[in-house]
């Protein structure tokens, strides 16, 4: 470094300090943005740590509590949201077509009966992983009617790639005419 900088050194040391600067500021900026979308994501989907998480034993899913078979599908509640319960396990996910309304807050609750299963619903903010001994919970609200598939993307074992489900989003008054007499809804026998 010179001790007696001229003129031009000057300009390219200002012209350096200047380049830092936005630099700086720009990943300052991208930082605070990604921040934001985290602090956005916590408060407006209520997204929980994982030791908010519900536990349950995934060897017993199918003898007693919630994930029995004949309360998986879509439940209507008091208050008019749909609770929809899914199991996954080597290779398919129960029930294999699952029944939804348009316009109405839906509630997933989904865990996993051995391994990690991938739960994803096409063209959709639907993007869980299933973990055994978890359950995973999702609120969302499908806008429109729609068929869509329901991959597991996570590798779970020689069956993977055949692992997926159906989805069927029917219209709001088509779906609470069929949930008249309270059961649980799927659309498993409709394909
Ligand atoms: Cu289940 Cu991959």
């Amino acid at each position: 470094m010179p001790t007696t900088p001229t003129t031009p050194q000057e300009n390219s040391h200002q012209v350096a300090a200047k380049a830092e600067f936005w630099w700086a500021a720009l990943i300052l900026g991208i930082v605070t943005l990604l921040i934001g979308m985290m602090v956005y994501m916590t408060l407006h989907w209520a997204t929980m740590p994982p030791s908010r998480v519900e536990t349950i034993d995934p060897t017993t899913l199918h003898l007693a509590g919630e994930f029995v078979e004949d309360n998986l599908g879509s439940a209507v509640e008091a208050d008019g949201s749909v609770t929809v319960r899914v199991i996954g396990n080597q290779y398919s996910f129960t029930p294999q077509c699952l029944l939804l309304p348009t316009d109405t807050p839906v509630k997933f609750r989904a865990t996993s009966a051995d391994v990690v299963h991938g739960f994803n619903i096409a063209q959709t903010n639907v993007n869980l992983m299933l973990i055994p001994g978890y359950i995973v919970t999702f609120k969302t609200t499908f806008n429109k009617p729609a068929e869509l598939v329901m991959p597991c993307h996570e590798f779970c074992g020689i069956g993977h790639a055949a692992m997926w489900a159906h989805v069927k989003v029917v219209d709001k008054a088509e779906f609470f005419k069929q949930a008249g007499n309270g059961r649980r809804l799927s659309c498993v026998k409709q394909q």
